[in-house]
């Protein structure tokens, strides 16, 4: 038996990076998953390669998907346990005035309205004793120029999340992860690139004390533990998972 045995755990931005490997994690203990993603060919592949899953097409930024997503892990599961605020975009790293405003708008309305329209539509369905856990970033801590909006969203997403706690404590523990760069689709999106040059993938490395970048299995670990019952008295952590980037 897996502790979450029974529990039903809604994953957005399942289908691919952090998000498929916490679906992963979590099903890997007996969860349900609903596996919610704008790719549903994507959320399909994940769900089908789990024991217990649904997959479902979500824009996270959209009010009507939300309430869909809700009602869909209510129709599936019964109720939902733990809801992974984890789909989020960066834009195209450079300088905050070259960017347009509707690539700024759309970013922000991902990362940071999602957050609300996730915890407004699933939390009427959450009983006593479940949890929300955002996925922010270390930038939101500590930014670096090149991603100004997107590290200010992260930021905006650990605020979401220390008032959420308050509001929602005692019966939804709220918390997030703060990842460190972590080589999955987001390069393509932030970089335009697969794979980060090996110089580039040298410089951001020498940044971080553990000598690597992150895994999407060091994000799900951290996931899992804040949703678990061994975090039972945590809530409005913004849990660093950065190998010690932050420190230095
Ligand atoms: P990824 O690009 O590998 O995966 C993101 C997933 O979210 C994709 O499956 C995509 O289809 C989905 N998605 C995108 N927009 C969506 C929307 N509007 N509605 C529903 N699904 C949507 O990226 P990754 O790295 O797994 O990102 C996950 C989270 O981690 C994001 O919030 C990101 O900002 C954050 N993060 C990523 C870091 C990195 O270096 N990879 C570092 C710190 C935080």
């Amino acid at each position: 038996m897996g502790s979450f045995e029974n529990k039903c755990v809604i994953v957005t931005g399942g289908a691919a990076g952090f998000g498929e490997a916490i679906c992963r994690k979590f099903a890997g203990q007996g969860a349900s998953v609903v596996v919610a993603d704008l790719n549903l060919e994507g959320a399909q592949a994940v769900a089908g390669s789990l024991p217990s899953a649904i997959a479902i097409q979500v824009d996270v930024a959209d009010e009507e998907a939300n309430k869909a997503m809700a009602q869909a892990a209510v129709d599936a599961f019964g109720k939902i346990d733990v809801v992974c605020c984890n789909a989020g975009i960066p834009h195209r790293g450079n300088y905050m005035i070259k960017m347009e405003v509707d690539e700024f708008d759309r970013m922000w309305a991902v990362n940071v309205r999602s957050i609300f329209l996730a915890a407004k539509h699933c939390s009427p369905h959450m009983p006593p004793g479940s949890s929300i856990v955002n996925t922010a970033s270390i930038g939101g801590k500590r930014p670096r120029p090149g991603l100004t909006p997107y590290n200010a969203s992260k930021a905006a997403v650990n605020t979401l999340t220390r008032g959420m706690a308050v509001e929602m404590a005692p019966n939804i523990r709220v918390n997030a992860v703060c990842p460190v760069s972590a080589p999955t689709g987001f390069d393509m999106t932030a970089l335009g690139v697969k794979d980060l040059p090996e110089d580039q993938n040298k410089a951001v490395i020498a940044g971080i004390p553990m000598g690597r970048r992150a895994t999407p299995e060091d994000v799900a670990n951290s996931v899992f533990f804040l949703a678990s019952d061994d975090a039972e008295f945590l809530t409005g952590v913004c849990l660093d998972v950065d190998g010690g980037r932050s420190i230095q």
